[in-house]
């Protein structure tokens, strides 16, 4: 059976999950139902859909449902093989998230995540790659804000410096200007447990520490070294900058997009990520604290006590998560500084939600369109949204789902 005679387009698995169900939310507001695009909803829990879609109001009624259990490979090759795509917020994904890629791998079933567990990532690619280019199967790990505004954002600062300039950019500073948004559950869970695994497994320490750490083997080396680490000044956005959290799965998102596509931003270039936080004694203070606050957090979610401590006063448990008010007053701003030679541009990459959950979930959503509808002639494998969607998904995010990418300046 071909993928277009599948029963649907995509199934949205997790649908009863924070993330899942803004997904689902998003793509009933955005495509209807059983017109353009066959779509259903997925869980483990038949009860607990049957309330999400009651939820999502009268227009929901013909939302196919679908159960199935992360642990349960019979039950996930039967739901993968009804559908084109499968999109999944089900996470902890180092935790839950193997045997669905191992299916629709198996199946060539194209699918897409959001997860940013860089260890997690390496071992799916290393365990189905090979799987995926025989049946057909596309892989796309990484479509939530983390890492889609840094690898579309470098794609788009690349064409820009192109077209202007004549050349691929030598090296890209990715700045987060300003952003509003917080954490949910899912997310405190996945960061806690890649803590876990970086203490555990040695494998998955060497993979987070390398700067190429999911480049094809062979080709894991190149000019860039760690991620900031401590506050530092720059002068090309004028302002102190700080270390940004998802740098860690986001530069190596780039660098393997780079490495997919045979190197269209060459074999030299230069990315690196980091969190704006103004000029002067006052920028530079925030960026002080905002380092410290970040270790600070490492340290205690490493520490057995100061964890249960840390889990059950401040930290959002699973399910829980920014409410719509908070959602839709979030918004990220950030910019992309490109250099070739003497000419340099800076590019701004924009959403009108917060960043984990209201954008990402239409980011996810319009991935999971984007793979089923778009004719794209990516081949099976495993990717990463600009190698594998590009421009097209680019494109959607504009058109769709209320981010922009734009030229700011050409100095
Ligand atoms: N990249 C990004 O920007 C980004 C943004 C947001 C979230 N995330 C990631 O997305 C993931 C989900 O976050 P969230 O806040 O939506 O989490 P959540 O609310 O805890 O939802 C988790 C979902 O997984 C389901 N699940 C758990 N175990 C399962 C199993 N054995 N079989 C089937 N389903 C199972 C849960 O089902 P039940 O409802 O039945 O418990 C629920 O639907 C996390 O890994 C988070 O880090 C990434």
């Amino acid at each position: 059976m071909t993928a277009v005679d599948r029963e649907f387009d995509v199934i949205v698995w997790g649908a009863t999950g924070f993330t899942g169900r803004l997904v689902a939310e998003y793509l009933l507001e955005q495509y209807g139902t059983g017109r353009e695009l066959r779509w259903a909803m997925a869980g483990r829990n038949r009860e607990k859909l049957e309330g999400v879609r009651g939820g999502l109001g009268p227009g929901a009624v013909g939302i196919p449902l679908i159960t199935a259990d992360s642990h349960n490979p019979e039950s996930l090759r039967s739901m993968v093989e009804r559908t084109s795509v499968i999109c999944s917020t089900v996470g902890p994904f180092a935790r839950h998230g193997s045997e669905l890629v191992a299916a629709c791998a198996a199946s060539g079933t194209d699918y897409c995540d959001i997860t940013g567990e860089v260890q997690w990532v390496r071992k799916m690619i290393d365990a189905h790659e090979d799987t995926a280019r025989k049946t057909g199967a596309r892989i796309v790990h990484c479509c939530g804000f983390d890492s889609i505004p840094s690898d579309l954002g470098t794609l788009f600062t690349h064409r820009q410096m192109q077209s202007l300039h004549g050349g691929p950019c030598e090296s890209i500073k990715f700045r987060v200007r300003r952003m509003k948004g917080t954490f949910s559950g899912g997310t405190v869970a996945s960061l806690l447990n890649a803590l876990d695994e970086a203490r555990e497994d040695r494998d998955a320490r060497r993979t987070m520490g390398n700067p190429y750490g999911l480049n094809p083997e062979g080709e894991q080396q190149g000019p860039d070294g760690p991620d900031q680490r401590k506050p530092a000044w720059d002068p090309d956005v004028n302002s102190w900058t700080a270390p940004f959290v998802m740098a860690a799965i986001n530069t190596r998102v780039v660098r393997r997009s780079n490495a997919l596509c045979g190197y269209p931003y060459g074999k030299t270039f230069r990315y690196e990520e980091a969190v704006m936080t103004g000029r002067g004694p006052g920028g530079w203070a925030r960026a002080v604290s905002m380092t410290a606050a970040l270790g600070g957090f490492l340290v205690a979610a490493s520490i057995g006590p100061a964890r249960t401590l840390l889990n059950k006063l401040f930290l959002p448990q699973p399910g829980e998560g920014p409410d719509a008010d908070a959602r839709e007053r979030g918004f990220f701003d950030i910019v992309l500084v490109g250099k070739r030679g003497a000419d340099s541009i800076v590019t701004r990459v924009r959403a009108d939600r917060d960043p984990g959950y209201g954008a990402t979930s239409r980011m996810l959503g319009e991935s999971a369109v984007c793979l089923a509808k778009d004719n794209l002639d990516t081949a099976g494998g495993s990717w990463t949204p600009a190698s594998c969607m590009g421009d097209k998904l680019i494109r959607r995010l504009e058109t769709s789902a209320g981010m922009s990418f734009e030229l700011q300046e050409n100095r």
